[in-house]
């Protein structure tokens, strides 16, 4: 039978904690930062929570840390309901924007810190302090103090503090947000092979949406306090359920809808655009007012083969732009007062629209969503 003792005995091979949000909610003074909201988060799952600003993401991952009281539901994390439980019986690792870290200590120290409260014999410390450092790719660092690192280098020392006790899940609040771009990218690869390393649960959150479809098995868009909407990046950026969803993961060109004539399920149907224009969309979802039309920008084809697509229009290019990795247009759409954001991969010998070029454009009705607001 495997025998358990201290901490120190801690198995070293980790995994993660599946976690079980259950009509979580947390009310201020009559605001509620977060509704009633539940998600199940599987083991070893990277999940992301973005949205605007004040829209409870931080709240949440409060609640789950154990740092801000919920007002009512449960946080099941295997199994076990741990919103009776203090901070330091959960196993969850945190990380955050500013690193935190202690500037009187060295590297070495700060990442040791966890352990040494936990009563960790000296010589454990050592090893699992060289160990993490490794995982962070320091080991040359350790005697620096916090002051004497960059600030990429500052948040895998975070980082490995954060991991060393080998939490079970760990959660990030915008851990990238003081770096510059270049930074970010580099991190968002070593956070992404940490986390694979180590299987562990990770909650993370973000303003960020490239960062969260580049880390992310699964994406919640938080509004107002509430998940909005959840799903794989792919499925958000291609099934969103709301304008707002639209909106907030990617580009789209977004147009009111002012009708959907009926139509057999799975067959492109006529629909009007407010304003009157006509065009195709496949769906069997019912359109009233408060509908849109959903466009994203690299669906729509410029150029002679667009006249044969299902929505096929003569524009004009009010805007032109490239950019490395893709050219971007504003087209109107002639004699409707609709402009449509294109975005195209550029080719070898193909045609740039420079403003002011008349072209044909064009989309499938399988490429347009209906969304509501
Ligand atoms: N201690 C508090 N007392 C009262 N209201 C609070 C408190 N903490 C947060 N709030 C409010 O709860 C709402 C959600 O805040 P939260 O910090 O969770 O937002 P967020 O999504 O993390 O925003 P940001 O992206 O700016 O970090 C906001 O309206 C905020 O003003
Ligand atoms: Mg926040």
């Amino acid at each position: 039978m495997p025998r358990r003792s201290d901490t120190s005995a801690q198995n070293s091979s980790v995994g993660g904690a599946a976690v079980s949000i259950r009509a979580l909610s947390k009310r201020y003074n009559g605001l509620d930062a977060v509704v009633p909201t539940s998600v199940e988060i599987e083991s070893g799952d990277f999940f992301a929570i973005i949205g605007p600003s004040g829209s409870g993401k931080s709240t949440l991952l409060g609640m789950i840390a154990g740092y801000i009281d919920p007002t009512a539901g449960q946080i099941v994390i295997d199994g076990r309901d741990v919103v009776p439980e203090p901070i330091y019986r959960r196993n969850i690792g945190m990380v955050f924007q500013n690193y935190a870290l202690f500037p009187h200590l060295t590297v070495a120290q700060n990442v040791a810190y966890p352990l040494k409260i936990r009563g960790v014999p000296k010589d454990e410390i050592a090893r699992r302090v060289a160990e993490s450092l490794g995982m962070v790719r320091l080991e040359a660092f350790a005697a620096r103090l916090p002051s004497e690192l960059s600030g990429g280098q500052q948040q895998r020392v975070a980082l490995a503090r954060a991991s060393i006790y080998k939490p079970s899940i760990l959660l990030m609040d915008e851990p990238l947000g003081a770096l510059d771009k270049n930074l970010r990218d580099e991190m968002q690869e070593e956070i992404k092979r940490f986390q694979q390393e180590m299987g562990v649960t990770v909650i993370y959150v973000t303003h960020d949406q490239q960062e969260a479809a580049f880390l992310a098995d699964r994406i919640a868009i938080m509004r107002d306090g509430a998940m909005t909407q959840i799903g794989s990046p792919r499925a958000l950026y291609e099934h969103p359920n709301s304008r707002f969803v639209a909106e907030f993961l990617g580009e789209a060109s977004i147009f009111p809808l002012k009708s959907v004539s009926a139509g057999r399920a799975g067959e492109a149907r006529q629909a009007v655009l407010e304003g009157g224009t006509p065009i195709r969309i496949r769906t069997d979802a019912e359109a009233g007012p408060g509908s849109f039309a959903c466009i994203r920008p690299e669906r729509v084809t410029v150029g002679p083969k667009a006249k044969a697509l299902d929505n096929a229009f003569a524009g004009t290019v009010r805007e032109s732009l490239y950019t490395p990795g893709s050219i971007r247009y504003r087209v109107e759409l002639d004699g409707t007062g609709l402009s449509l954001k294109i975005r195209v991969l550029p080719q070898a010998d193909m045609e740039f629209y420079e403003a002011g070029s008349t072209v044909d454009i064009g989309w499938s009705a399988d490429d347009m969503s209906l969304l509501k607001e």
